[in-house]
């Protein structure tokens, strides 16, 4: 709710006139705090506060529309929704109307905010099992309108999910649709008899000489005038024979003088005739009977005593308006005295107060017809208020010629006191019932919007569903590429535990040798160095690896080697072996024997050299 003064309504009302005039769309008339809910529900998802700043937002993003009204639309609907209420329609008031329809005449249907179909399919079926299929065709058409151009689309292509058919019966399923795929069309050469079309109850022309109208679950979506509008407008669609069949919340209750209930609990109408002007006057009788001129007849003296003492006060003047009588209840009530009878009228009081007789005379006399002032209130001297109902009726002879007039004044003060209480606990009840009417609307319309963020939830749900089973495939996949992984590792460790031992192995024959034992690859860096070769030149293997041959400075001259060497790496066998003077890491002089060979691998590439060194005379 808004604030006093925070122009949050103004701001709105704003909206809803830019929705208006920019869209055609009249929703002044929805119900306000249902409206507000829905639009704010959008405002909400497109992260905006205010109504005037979501105006600018439509106005840049038109596609926005289509939200806000799928969002304020609500179209929950289903086959057969209320099935009970179908059921009774079925069995009783079709029959009832069909019986009152001759048979050469069409029957038309109205289903008015009919959504996406189903409701409308739902009542050709209804009568095409009361008529049969035949008579359904030749006779029926059933005029579909909604203000929702996406529903209508839906509608039109009569084709439902297996979900939306679950409250069609399994015979009339086998009946009257057709599955094709996962979907179920409702069945072509009776679907004709159904034409959809754009309708807005607030703002279009209603569809008249309709047989029967079913319009559920959509009035109450509209403030109580517009609700009157509408029904207004249906009052003029429905024959006098026809129904009116609305939703389980609606119930008319303040709409008595334009629909009456058939049948209450199943919410079915029939409607209350409008008369025309013509027929309006029908109803005013014409009460100027004459009354005999009983001049001379022997009871006249009972007659005036009882005319005297009648409760009905009552003053009698003739046609040249002098006062002939005034009986008991009259003297009593203004006043006037047995000397006032032979007066003109217009000379007392009485012909001015309570109220004006002499104009109400003059028209009695003219027209020959009663005249009727209505209630009056009059206070006589001292006394109460009273309420009198005052009428002038001219007196004429059996031959039609004006005797004069009799004014009475009945008093109807208790009628009048009852008729306001009445009348008071009348309005009192109405508005306790609109309340209570507005209550149920208000809570059957939450309930629907429950039921559409319900089915968003499900939707929401069923894709988190589905995006938890893609990650669960994922996870199996990973799992299975994870076990892959483990018994590659698995090899990999048995690889390197042979590789291990293979090295030790390796490590064991160069160091039981007794010789230096060097390899050195194709640009003469060491590759491997035994411990032979370390115990003579005194470099450690980590010190020795990696660095060029050629290159390092020990006790055996290296310019010696480079023949050799350079010859074993182009495979030229010549200088392979040569005998050099060396110097070992304890500074003795030996004679250092060299062999140089090419080192090839198994297939057939010159990986480099391998040199191995002994004391001459040793090896
Ligand atoms: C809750 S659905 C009811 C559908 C169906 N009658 C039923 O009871 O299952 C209300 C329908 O009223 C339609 N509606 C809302 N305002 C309308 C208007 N001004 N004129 C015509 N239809 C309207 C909506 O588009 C929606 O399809």
């Amino acid at each position: 709710m808004s604030a006093p003064g925070s122009g949050v309504d103004d701001d709105i009302d704003s909206l809803l006139e830019y929705l208006k005039s920019n869209r055609g769309f009249d929703f002044s008339g929805y119900k306000r705090m249902s409206l507000e809910r829905r639009i704010r529900k959008r405002m909400d998802a497109v992260g905006i506060d205010d109504y005037g700043s979501y105006q600018d937002y439509l106005e840049v993003h038109p596609a926005e529309y289509t939200d806000l009204f799928n969002t304020i639309l609500i179209n929950v609907t289903s086959f057969f929704r209320d099935g009970p209420a179908w059921e009774f329609l079925a069995s009783d008031a079709v029959p009832k109307m069909l019986a009152a329809i001759p048979d050469h005449q069409p029957i038309r249907v109205w289903c008015a905010g009919c959504a996406s179909g189903e409701e409308s399919y739902t009542t050709a079926m209804v009568l095409a099992e009361t008529l049969g299929d035949e008579a359904f065709r030749d006779r029926v058409k059933i005029y579909a309108t909604d203000v929702d151009e996406e529903a209508l689309a839906q509608a039109r292509l009569a084709t439902y999910s297996s979900d939306a058919m679950k409250n069609v019966p399994e015979e009339l399923r086998a009946k009257y649709f057709q599955q094709n795929g996962t979907g179920y069309t409702f069945r072509a050469d009776l679907r004709r008899s159904v034409i959809f079309g754009r309708n807005d109850l607030v703002q279009d022309a209603p569809i008249s000489r309709i047989d029967l109208l079913v319009s559920r679950n959509t009035l109450m979506y509209f403030a109580p005038e517009a609700q009157a509008d509408i029904l207004r407008r249906f009052n003029f669609s429905l024959n006098d024979t026809g129904f009116l069949f609305v939703g389980r919340s609606e119930m008319l209750i303040t709409h008595g003088e334009l629909f009456t209930p058939y049948n209450l609990h199943w919410r079915v109408f029939v409607r209350v005739p409008q008369p025309g002007m013509r027929d309006r006057y029908a109803f005013v009788t014409n009460a100027g009977g004459g009354i005999e001129n009983e001049d001379g007849h022997p009871g006249r003296q009972l007659r005036d005593a009882a005319v005297d003492l009648a409760p009905l006060a009552q003053v009698v003047v003739d046609r040249t308006g002098v006062v002939t009588s005034i009986n008991q209840k009259a003297r009593a009530l203004f006043g006037l005295t047995p000397t006032d009878i032979g007066r003109a009228l217009q000379d007392l009081e009485i012909s001015y107060r309570p109220v004006d007789l002499r104009s109400a005379l003059d028209q009695a006399y003219e027209t020959q017809r009663p005249v009727r002032l209505g209630r009056i209130a009059w206070r006589g001297a001292g006394a109460d208020e009273l309420t009198l109902e005052v009428d002038v009726t001219p007196v004429e002879t059996a031959g039609a010629a004006l005797l004069g007039a009799s004014i009475t004044f009945a008093d109807v003060t208790a009628q009048a006191e009852l008729h306001r209480l009445h009348s008071q606990s009348k309005r009192q009840l109405e508005s306790a019932s609109e309340e209570l009417q507005s209550a149920v609307e208000e809570l059957e319309t939450t309930n629907e919007e429950l039921q559409s963020t319900n089915e968003e939830l499900e939707t929401t749900n069923e894709e988190l569903q589905s995006t938890n089973e893609e990650l669960e495939t994922m996870n199996e996949e990973l799992q299975s590429t994870n076990d892959e992984l483990e018994h590659v590792n698995e090899e990999q460790r048995n690889r390197s535990a042979e590789l291990d031992r293979l090295n030790l192995f390796l490590e064991g024959i160069l160091g039981s040798l007794g010789i230096g034992v060097v390899v050195v690859d194709r640009q003469q860096e060491i590759q491997l160095w035994n411990p032979s070769a370390t115990e003579w030149w005194g470099l450690r293997s980590e010190e020795a690896i990696g660095e060029n041959l050629l290159g390092l400075e020990m006790g055996l001259p290296m310019d010696a080697m480079r023949e050799p060497l350079s010859q074993a790496l182009a495979r030229d066998p010549q200088k392979s072996e040569i005998t050099l003077e060396a110097v070992n890491r304890r500074g003795r002089t030996f004679e250092c024997h060299v062999r140089t060979l090419p080192l090839i691998t198994a297939d057939g590439e010159t990986y480099g050299a391998l040199v191995l060194m002994s004391e001459a005379g040793q090896a």
